[in-house]
């Protein structure tokens, strides 16, 4: 394999990133960027892998969701703190279930730039630039806002910056706390059929705190109870940035993304002879890959072989996502090359990119259904194939939106007017989420169960 640089993926075909037509201030905005402080750092990005390595080897379950795009518009502590809390609440529900850690891995603090199907957006005969994500270009439908402009990628930096520090300090300042976890429910959903069930597995949870503070074992002595690691993530689709915010780590030399602990790898540039799986090639940090209808075994192979040579367990993350009535077409293919091949990988599930309709009023929506079905299908597939479906991908957020249709509230065609506020794709809304969390809760359980009798059986 040829030598890896910084740049190297300049030598490869690459999709999916904007000309930009003024090179000279790309160059000083990304110059500028290579000067700023790393967002994330290699010590924590080592310990994710860690974590995910135990998800390869059914002891962890991974749970990642976020915006489908973050958008300068809809930045707010509020829709931040909102977002961390349906995290918090859907890995309780998890936790409870499988009795086991659940990895936090949100799409968020820089989760910016898209891979659009077209190219350009037509409106009344008017023809422009498609949106790419905040840090590229500008959803108004307007010629001057929709150039890709460089210096978007500063908000974007700083927009990020902030989002993980108050995730920071809400993950280790006490909001984390498990004594706390009546503050996690959002005050919409108290009424709901999920607040309902939630609180009640508050309710077993005090008491089982209550319990362990008769034994001596609290939150005063042991931080485990009232901290929790937050990791980020986002598609590592724009890579003049990525190269931009990858440093070497001083404890090991190795390159390091310092934008997030995770990158994934979309299912529009995983080619394996493109730019943007040359440049995750030489990055440390664990990385994602998009696992769609077009995927063919031996790519998967060639995929698995080139960014992740040493078949390193936590390095790899398979995403599927071939919608609720594919997944036992294609599926069980892939799960079958993995295991031949003997490669180590995280599965998880991204119930959200395969089940994308349109409404008959235009909106860009999924039915509920449809996201629960795709999730109990893979579940079922990794189960009939002895693997382990080890993790769930999914885009929400923390407001009450109306993007999606179905779940306990009914959102109807009808609704998805009312709160329709996403930048690009649907996102599961609060109560939508936490639903999904106790409707998946059975076939958790009986996963990690079945997992665990694996890992009895060859120990
Ligand atoms: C996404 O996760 O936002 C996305 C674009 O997904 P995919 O690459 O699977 O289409
Ligand atoms: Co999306």
């Amino acid at each position: 394999m040829k030598k890896w640089t910084l740049n190297s993926w300049k030598n490869y075909p690459v999709k999916h990133i904007p000309e930009y037509e003024n090179k000279k201030e790309l160059h000083m905005v990304l110059d500028k960027i290579r000067t700023f402080p790393p967002l994330v750092f290699a010590g924590e990005t080592r310990t994710l892998k860690k974590q995910l390595a135990d998800v390869v080897d059914g002891k962890a379950f991974l749970l990642q969701g976020g915006d489908c795009a973050e958008s300068f518009a809809e930045f707010h502590p509020d829709n931040i703190r909102d977002t961390f809390k349906v995290i918090l609440q859907m890995s309780l529900v998890m936790t409870y279930s499988a009795s086991m850690p659940v990895v936090k891995l949100g799409r968020i603090a820089g989760q910016f730039s898209k891979p659009r199907s077209s190219p350009t957006e037509i409106k009344d005969g008017k023809e422009l630039p498609s949106y790419l994500g905040d840090n590229i270009n500008g959803i108004e439908f307007s010629e001057k806002l929709r150039k890709p402009d460089p210096k978007r990628l500063f908000k974007a930096y700083s927009q990020s910056a902030s989002t993980l520090n108050l995730l920071r300090a809400l993950s280790q300042g006490g909001f984390a706390d498990l004594n706390k976890v009546h503050l996690w429910n959002l005050g919409f959903l108290k009424k709901s059929p999920e607040g309902k069930r939630f609180k009640e597995l508050e309710d077993k949870i005090a008491d089982a705190l209550a319990f362990m503070d008769a034994c001596g074992i609290n939150s005063d002595f042991n931080r485990r109870l009232k901290t929790v690691n937050c990791f980020t993530s986002h598609e590592a689709l724009l890579l003049p940035f990525e190269e931009a915010m990858t440093r070497i780590d001083s404890t090991t030399g190795k390159y390091h993304d310092t934008s997030a602990h995770f990158v994934w790898i979309g299912d529009r540039t995983r080619q394996p002879n493109g730019g943007h799986v040359e440049f995750c090639r030489g990055i440390e940090n664990p990385i994602g890959i998009k696992c769609g209808p077009t995927l063919k075994s031996e790519d998967l192979v060639k995929l698995c072989n080139i960014l992740n040579s040493k078949n390193e367990k936590g390095r790899i993350t398979l995403i599927s996502r071939f919608g609720h009535d594919n997944v036992e077409k294609f599926l069980p293919k892939l799960i079958r090359t993995i295991k031949k091949e003997g490669l180590n990988v995280v599965w998880s599930c991204d119930p959200m990119h395969g089940n994308t309709i349109k409404s008959a009023s235009g909106f860009k929506t999924r039915p509920f259904n449809n996201v629960v079905k795709e999730v109990k299908r893979v579940f079922a597939v990794h189960k009939a194939e002895g693997s382990y479906a080890g993790g769930l991908h999914i885009e929400m957020t923390g407001k009450n939106v109306t993007e999606c249709t179905g779940g306990a509230q009914k959102i109807s065609e009808k609704d998805l007017s009312h709160r329709y506020h996403t930048h690009c794709d649907p996102r599961l809304n609060a109560s939508q989420a936490l639903e999904l969390a106790f409707l998946i809760s059975d076939e958790i359980k009986k996963n990690s169960q079945y997992s665990k009798n694996i890992i009895q059986a060859v120990s």
